[in-house]
C-alpha cells in the first residue's frame, strides 16, 4: 500500500462519518477483539484521544495481523463510519493495513499497564508515547506558542541572547564552563594556572545562566523585548524544582518601575494559563483525573487542595497578593510556626516559608519585593533605605518561587560599587556598566522559569517529568 498523506487523529474524530474512504497512520496502543475481529486503537500524538480501527481478520494475512501489538506503527486506509461501541463517536473499518514499524511484545517496554514516572524517565526516549507525556508536551507547545503571542501582542521584541557568555549574569559562580582546551594537560601559565587565553575564544567561557543582561542592552534601544532560551546552571540542586538545562523567558522593559514590572508578571501569567485552558482543555482534563488517582494513594493532608483546572481557575479569578519581604517576615515570626529554617530579618527564604506563606497563609500566588540587598544579585535597584532592592519574585501554590525579577539599577555609580563590593569580575561586564553611562532610563524585568510554568499548568510533582531530556546531576541520558 502506497503512503500518502495520513489525515490527524485528532481531525478525524471531528470529522461526520459519512462512509469517506480516509488515510491514518499511528502507534497502536491496545489490541482487542476476537478471531473474528480486531480493535486496534491507534495514536498519533494529535490527541489525548485514540482513533478506533475496526478489522475484519479474515480480510487480512495473518502474519500481518500477528505484527499489529501494542507499540508498532501502522497505516490504514478504511471507511468512516458512526461508532457501534461506546466511548468514541467514530471509528475506522480498515480495507486496508500496513506495518510500517514493528514493535516486538518481548522487547517493547511500555506495554498497556501502569507505569511508574520513574521507570518512565529512564525511557525518555520512549515516554511520549504514553497519555500522559503526550498531554505534557502538548501543554509545554501551546504555553511556548503563547509566550511569543502574548509579548508579540504587547509590542516587545524577542531578542536572541548568546548561549556562550564571558560574563556571570547572576554572580553566583554556578556555570559550567565550555572549553576547547586538553582537560588532561591544559596549557599553564608559570603560576601554574590554566591558561585560558589559548583556549578557544582566548579567555574563560561559559554556558549563560541568564540572558539578562543583553536582555537589558537590547531594552535601552528597542523599550521593550524579551529573550527565551535555554539557561545552565552547575547548582548542585536535587529537586524537584531544579534542572541544570532549563528555559527562560526574560522580558525587559525601559521606563517600568517595580510595580509596572509587577503588572506584568502577573497579567502575563495570567494569560498564559488562560490560553491552556482554552486551548488544551482534553489534556487538562486528562492530567486532573490522573492526578486525583494518584493522589487518592496518598494522606488526605498531603493532596492538592484543589483539582487542577479549578485551582489554574482560581489563579485566574484572584488578584495576586502583593507584600514586602519585611511584611512576610512578620508573618512568619507571627504564625507560631516551628520552621526547619529559624526566621528572622536578612534570611533568604526557604521553600518552607515560601509555601507557608502561599498555600497556608494568603492561599493564593504572592508577590514579595524589596528585599535585603544582601540576598540578591548585584544589578538590582538599590532602595532609599540603603538596606533593600527592588526585588520582586512571585510565589505560586505548590511550586514556590516561579518568577524572579527586578527594577534595575540605572545609576552608574552606585552599580559600580556594588559590582565591587560583591566582588563581581568587572573587566567581564564593562559594556553592562557603560550603558549607565549613555543614556540611562529606569527600567525593569524578571525572568519565568518555564518548566516551573509547564509544572503548575500540568499539576506535575517533578521537573524532571516537564522537559523532554531532563540534565540534572549525574543524569546525562539521551
Ligand atoms: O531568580 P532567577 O535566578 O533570576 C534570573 O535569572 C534573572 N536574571 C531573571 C531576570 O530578572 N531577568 O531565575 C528566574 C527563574 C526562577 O524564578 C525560576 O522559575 C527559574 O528561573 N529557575 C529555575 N528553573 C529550573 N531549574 C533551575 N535550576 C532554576 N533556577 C531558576
Ligand atoms: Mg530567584
Amino acid at each position: 500500500m502506497a503512503l500518502t498523506t495520513p489525515l490527524r487523529v485528532a481531525d478525524i474524530l471531528l470529522t461526520q462519518p459519512e462512509d469517506q474512504i480516509l488515510n491514518v497512520s499511528g502507534w497502536v496502543r491496545t489490541k482487542r477483539g476476537n478471531k473474528e475481529v480486531a480493535f486496534i486503537a491507534i495514536s498519533d500524538g494529535s490527541t489525548i484521544h485514540t482513533l478506533q480501527v475496526v478489522a475484519e481478520v479474515s480480510r487480512f494475512d495473518e502474519e500481518l495481523m500477528k505484527k499489529i501489538q501494542t507499540g508498532a506503527a501502522i497505516s490504514v486506509r478504511g471507511k468512516l463510519v458512526a461508532s457501534q461501541g461506546s466511548g468514541q463517536a467514530v471509528e475506522l473499518v480498515a480495507e486496508d493495513l500496513s506495518v510500517l514499524g514493528e514493535a516486538p511484545a518481548e522487547e517493547y517496554p511500555l506495554q498497556k499497564k501502569k507505569h511508574t514516572l520513574e521507570f518512565l524517565r529512564e525511557i525518555a526516549h520512549l515516554r511520549p508515547r504514553t497519555n500522559t507525556f503526550g498531554a505534557i508536551f502538548r501543554i509545554r507547545h501551546t504555553l511556548a506558542y503563547a509566550i511569543h503571542h502574548y509579548f508579540n501582542s504587547k509590542h516587545f521584541y524577542y531578542v536572541h541572547a548568546p548561549i556562550i557568555t564571558g560574563s556571570d549574569a547572576e554572580g553566583a559562580g554556578e556555570m559550567f564552563r565550555v572549553s576547547t582546551l586538553d582537560a588532561g594537560n591544559p596549557p599553564r601559565k608559570e603560576d601554574g594556572t590554566v591558561d585560558f587565553s589559548q583556549d578557544f575564544f582566548g579567555k574563560e567561557a561559559n554556558l549563560t545562566v541568564s540572558g539578562q543582561l543583553e536582555a537589558e542592552l537590547a531594552a535601552l534601544a528597542l523599550s521593550r523585548v524579551y529573550t527565551f532560551g535555554p539557561t545552565f546552571r552547575a547548582e548542585n540542586s536535587n529537586t524537584t524544582r531544579h534542572l541544570a538545562e532549563f528555559w527562560m523567558i526574560e522580558p525587559e522593559a525601559a521606563f517600568f518601575e517595580l510595580e509596572d514590572n509587577m503588572n506584568l508578571a502577573e497579567d502575563f501569567l495570567k494569560y498564559l494559563i488562560a490560553y491552556v485552558l482554552e486551548h488544551n482543555a482534553d489534556d487538562l482534563a486528562f492530567l486532573e483525573k490522573r492526578l486525583l488517582e494518584e493522589e487518592s494513594q496518598i494522606a488526605k493532608d498531603q493532596r492538592s487542595p484543589m483539582p487542577l483546572i479549578e485551582k489554574l481557575r482560581f489563579v485566574l479569578d484572584n488578584p495576586f497578593e502583593r507584600i514586602t519581604y519585611t511584611e512576610a517576615i512578620s508573618i512568619l515570626e507571627r504564625s507560631g510556626k516551628k520552621f526547619e529554617f529559624p526566621v528572622k530579618w536578612g534570611i533568604d527564604l526557604q521553600s518552607e516559608h515560601e509555601r507557608y506563606l502561599v498555600e497556608k497563609h494568603f492561599k493564593k500566588p504572592v508577590i514579595l519585593t524589596n528585599y535585603p540587598k544582601d540576598i540578591k544579585a548585584f544589578y538590582m535597584k538599590q532602595d532609599a533605605d540603603g538596606k533593600t532592592v527592588r526585588a520582586m519574585d512571585v510565589l505560586f501554590p505548590g511550586i514556590g518561587e516561579i518568577i524572579g525579577g527586578s527594577q534595575r539599577e540605572e545609576d552608574y555609580d552606585k552599580l559600580s560599587r556594588r559590582v565591587d563590593e560583591m566582588g563581581i569580575h568587572r573587566e567581564s561586564l564593562w559594556w553592562y556598566l557603560e550603558t549607565r553611562k549613555f543614556g540611562t532610563v529606569p527600567h525593569s524585568g524578571f525572568g519565568l522559569g518555564f518548566e516551573r510554568l509547564v509544572l503548575f499548568v500540568t499539576g506535575m510533582g517533578n521537573i524532571r517529568d516537564v522537559i523532554p531530556f531532563p540534565r540534572t546531576p549525574r543524569n546525562l541520558e539521551f
